[in-house]
C-alpha cells in the first residue's frame, strides 16, 4: 500500500462556479489530508510543461486557453494510494461520461470543462508536485484524526 502525494487542480471553471469549497471537500472528507494549497494563474509556460504528454495533440491548444483563462486552484493531497483515491473520486475524464458521486458527475455537465485535474500515476504526481509547489510550500503536520483516518496497514 503506498501512501502518497498527488497534485489536484480545480480548475478555472470550479473557481468561477464558486465550487472551491465543495470539490476541497470531497477530498478533505475521505481522511485525507491537504498539504498544500494555492490560488494560483497557470501562465503557458507552465501548461506547456505540466501537459507536456498532450503537446501536439488536437485539444492541446483549447485546453491551454482554457487553463490559463483564469486562476485556478492547486493542491497537494496525501494518504494511501491517493493518487488513485483521489481518481476515483474524480471520475471519468469528460463529466458526460463520470457517474453520479464523482465530482465531475455531480458537479458538472460538460466535456472540456471539468472542474479537476489529477495525478494519473505517482511519477507525474511527483513531476507536477514539483512544477507547482516549492518544497517549503508543501507542509508536514499531523492532525489528530489521522489515527481514526488511517493505520499502519493503509500506511505499509
Ligand atoms: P486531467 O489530466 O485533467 O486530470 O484529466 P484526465 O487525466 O482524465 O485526462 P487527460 O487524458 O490527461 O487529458 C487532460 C485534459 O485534456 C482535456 N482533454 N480534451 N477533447 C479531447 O479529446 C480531450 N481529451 C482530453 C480534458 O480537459 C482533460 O482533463
Ligand atoms: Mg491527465
Amino acid at each position: 500500500m503506498a501512501f502518497e502525494r498527488t497534485l489536484i487542480l480545480i480548475k478555472p471553471d470550479g473557481v468561477q462556479r464558486g465550487l472551491v469549497g465543495d470539490i476541497v471537500g470531497r477530498f478533505e472528507r475521505t481522511g485525507m489530508k491537504i498539504v498544500g494549497m494555492k490560488l494560483m494563474q497557470m501562465t503557458e509556460q507552465l501548461a506547456a510543461q505540466h501537459y507536456k504528454d498532450h503537446v501536439g495533440k488536437g485539444f492541446y491548444a483549447g485546453l491551454v486557453k482554457f487553463m490559463t483563462s483564469s486562476p485556478l486552484v492547486a493542491l497537494a493531497v496525501e494518504g494511501p494510494k491517493a493518487v488513485e483515491n483521489c481518481r476515483k473520486l474524480m471520475g471519468k475524464t469528460f463529466c458526460t461520461d463520470a457517474v453520479a458521486g464523482t465530482i465531475r458527475g455531480d458537479f458538472g455537465v460538460s466535456r472540456g470543462l471539468n472542474l479537476v485535474h489529477g495525478s494519473d500515476s505517482a511519477e507525474s504526481a511527483k513531476r507536477e508536485l514539483g512544477l507547482f509547489f516549492k518544497p517549503e510550500e508543501l507542509i508536514e503536520y499531523s492532525r489528530a484524526i489521522d489515527a481514526w483516518s488511517w493505520n499502519d496497514e493503509d500506511k505499509g
